[in-house]
């Protein structure tokens, strides 16, 4: 991760959250939100592709939860190994320590300090010893969890801080053109929900805290600002196409309205086309309203939308790319860019494989990979998927 340096990992900048809007049009399974923060005074310049770092909160209701199963005082302090200086232990809890996700490392003091004889016969049905098992327990398995599986485990304050690991900061894209708005950024979030193997509904940690159940208006979020090769073309004459089902469009909001703004300016910028894809036309399409408002002023060339959900079969965002082949080839050999976000496990990878099939079938180009290797040296074929 590179980040600025006045703010960075070590020392947080804390963004004020302005605005929380949903991006579902009405109830859907997986609700999304878009989120205005203000970073007026953290002297940052960002630019279109950069994304956000945050590190989120621990719910406060889990940590009481934690506290009262290990019969610890909330306000005792102790001293952070890796940061520096002291917090008490419920702030520590709530905003330094990792609690949904643990490690090895801590199974192992958890080991050392059962009691019970029920509790130790459990601790040596842990599969420690297959890989696989062994992550899934993890993954499975949060503090709290934990607590309520070995109740004779008892550890001091200071223990349980030096045995838990850091949260971890997650990234977002950035949503918001730096021209539009120097001291805000916007991000376009989906809430992570699913059941763990014990059938109990969880939330992912960092979504859970950019929702309403987490943060309210006007709170302060800790982030610092992340660069990346992901960005608009230098010479903004150039076309760009991009693909950015789900989350995945969220830069791209920050791209074309960046050109929009360049537009406005009196700049000549090149012509825009996306590709967005998503479950339901009715309830999840993102930002239709500003793609309308972008298309009429001239500023979002073609739009295409590939809702998957609306019919038997899939319909995904590399079928549109292939419907509209010949044209998609004619603005790359023309010297558009091509962009992709989102999905790095399926959706990237077949997006890229259409893409090849269309060079090969429309533009007449033998050695696909090794064209698209040179595009992706010259900064005009790009990812950011995650
Ligand atoms: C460069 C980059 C840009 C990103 N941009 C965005 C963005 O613009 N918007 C956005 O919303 N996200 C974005 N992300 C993803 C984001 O960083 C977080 O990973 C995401 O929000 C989940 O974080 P969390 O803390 O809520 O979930 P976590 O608490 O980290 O939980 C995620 C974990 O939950 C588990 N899990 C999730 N689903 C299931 C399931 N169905 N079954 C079992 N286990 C499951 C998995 O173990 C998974 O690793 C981006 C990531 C990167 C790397
Ligand atoms: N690391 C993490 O914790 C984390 C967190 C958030 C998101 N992500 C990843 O980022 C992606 C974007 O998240 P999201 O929730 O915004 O998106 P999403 O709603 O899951 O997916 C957007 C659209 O892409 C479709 N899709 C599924 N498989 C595809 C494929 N192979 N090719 C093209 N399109 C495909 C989906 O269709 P169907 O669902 O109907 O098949 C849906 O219509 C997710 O797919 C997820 O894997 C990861």
């Amino acid at each position: 991760m590179e980040s600025t340096t006045l703010y960075n990992h070590r020392n947080p900048f804390l963004a004020t959250l302005l605005s929380r809007l949903p991006l579902c049009h009405e109830k859907c399974e997986r609700d999304a939100y878009h989120l205005v923060m203000s970073i007026r005074g953290s002297h940052w310049h960002y630019t279109c592709g950069d994304s956000l770092a945050i590190f989120p909160k621990n719910s406060s209701e889990e940590v009481s939860q934690v506290l009262q199963g290990l019969q610890l005082n909330a306000s005792e302090q102790v001293s952070l190994p890796k940061e520096g200086g002291t917090k008490t232990l419920q702030i520590a809890l709530e905003e330094i320590f990792c609690i949904t996700h643990l490690t090895k490392h801590f199974l192992e003091f958890l080991g050392q300090n059962i009691s019970s004889q029920e509790d130790i016969s459990r601790y040596r049905t842990i599969p420690f010893g297959d890989t696989k098992d062994f992550e899934i327990f993890l993954k499975n398995h949060t503090l709290l969890q934990i607590l309520e599986l070995f109740p004779s485990f008892r550890c001091n304050s200071q223990e349980l801080a030096d045995h838990l690991c850091p949260i971890a900061p997650r990234l977002y894209s950035i949503a918001s053109s730096p021209t539009l708005f120097p001291d805000e950024i916007h991000l376009a979030i989906v809430i992570v929900r699913y059941r763990d193997i014990h059938g109990s509904e969880r939330q992912g940690l960092s979504t859970r805290y950019l929702s309403p159940q987490g943060t309210r208006i006007g709170d302060t979020i800790r982030c610092f600002l992340v660069h990346s090769h992901f960005g608009i073309p230098e010479d903004i004459r150039r076309d760009m196409i991009m693909v950015g089902p789900g989350t995945g469009v969220a830069p791209f909001r920050s791209f074309i309205w960046e050109y929009a703004a360049k537009r406005s300016a009196g700049e000549k910028t090149g012509r825009t086309w996306l590709f967005f894809g998503s479950h339901h036309r009715h309830s999840n399409f993102y930002y239709e309203e500003e793609w309308n408002t972008l298309m009429a002023n001239g500023s979002l060339t073609h739009l295409d939308l590939a809702f998957s959900r609306d019919q038997e079969e899939k319909i995904y965002v590399q079928h549109k790319l292939l419907e509209h082949g010949l044209e998609v080839a004619q603005w790359i050999l023309g010297g558009a860019n091509f962009y992709i976000c989102g999905d790095a496990a399926f959706m990237a990878k077949d997006v890229e494989a259409a893409l090849g099939q269309i060079l090969f079938e429309h533009g007449s180009i033998q050695d696909t990979k090794t064209y698209l290797q040179t595009m992706r040296k010259e900064k005009r074929y790009m990812k950011d998927v995650y």
